[in-house]
């Protein structure tokens, strides 16, 4: 659950900033420095869950990178589909990469004994009603990008050996946090398929994602895993907070 500033750390615990749906502009001047200074000083570790950017254009990518550079903490993140929009999110991975971020896209990574696994996610649905791969070829296509997106996540978390570990995506693992959101939508923000696959990893303390920017702040995996939803206009609405705050 989310800390205030003022809690004090429990001992024995990593202090995680966390928040989604930056969506820099290519107009916007500084539009997060001092809050990467404000996050330096009250966390250990900033975790971003994607739409980092507008449209996924150069200009955008490079507003967040120098912004980044307030930043006195380890960051690790996800890119979000509209990092995607102007079709090089590998462009937009590298100034943010160059910038310091430990992009997790299949990867892993370990910083101060807490494992951080994840990538972006895909959409697709929940329960009896997710897409299945059957019919015309555009729809395997597609039900083929979740499935490997989700073996993106399952790769990360074997990966690590770490007791505790954070997971860190853009799409929802669960349909829980979309409650908000037109129910039509539900099956476009995520896909039950990496709640599936979080719960069969033990030592996962807690699952943060955004893009749901009218859903809710809290849920959990069918297997128990709390799920956060840390959209920037979910946080502001919920806690008129810039960030969420966990002890992990
Ligand atoms: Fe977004
Ligand atoms: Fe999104």
């Amino acid at each position: 659950m989310s800390l205030s500033p003022d809690a004090p750390p429990s001992p024995g615990t990593l202090r995680l900033a966390a928040v989604g749906d930056l969506h820099v502009g290519e107009t916007a001047q500084h539009p997060y420095r001092e809050l990467f200074a404000r996050i330096s000083q009250e966390a250990e570790v900033l975790a971003l869950c994607g739409d980092l950017t507008n449209f996924g254009k150069t200009a955008e990518a490079e507003i967040l990178a120098e912004d980044l550079q307030a930043c006195r903490i380890p960051v690790v993140g996800v890119l979000g589909n509209h990092d995607y929009e102007c079709g090089q999110p590998q462009e937009v991975a590298r100034i943010l990469h160059q910038a310091g971020v430990k992009l997790l896209d299949g990867e892993a990574y370990e910083i101060e004994g807490i494992g951080f696994a994840g990538g972006k996610g895909f959409i697709g649905g929940y329960g009896r009603n997710m897409l299945s791969a059957f019919g015309e070829p555009a729809i395997k296509a597609f039900v083929q990008a979740a499935v490997d997106e989700n073996l993106k996540l399952e790769t990360s978390l074997r990966m690590l050996k770490t007791a505790r570990t954070v997971v860190v995506l853009h799409y929802s693992p669960i349909a829980e946090t979309l409650e908000g959101e037109p129910p039509e939508i539900f099956p476009f923000l995520g896909s039950a398929r990496m709640g599936e696959t979080i719960d069969r990893f033990d030592g996962v303390r807690c699952v943060l994602h955004g893009h749901a920017h009218s859903g809710v702040y809290e849920g959990r995996t069918p297997g128990g895993v709390p799920v956060y939803n840390v959209a920037r206009p979910v946080l502001k609405r919920r806690f008129d907070a810039e960030f969420a705050l966990f002890d992990i």
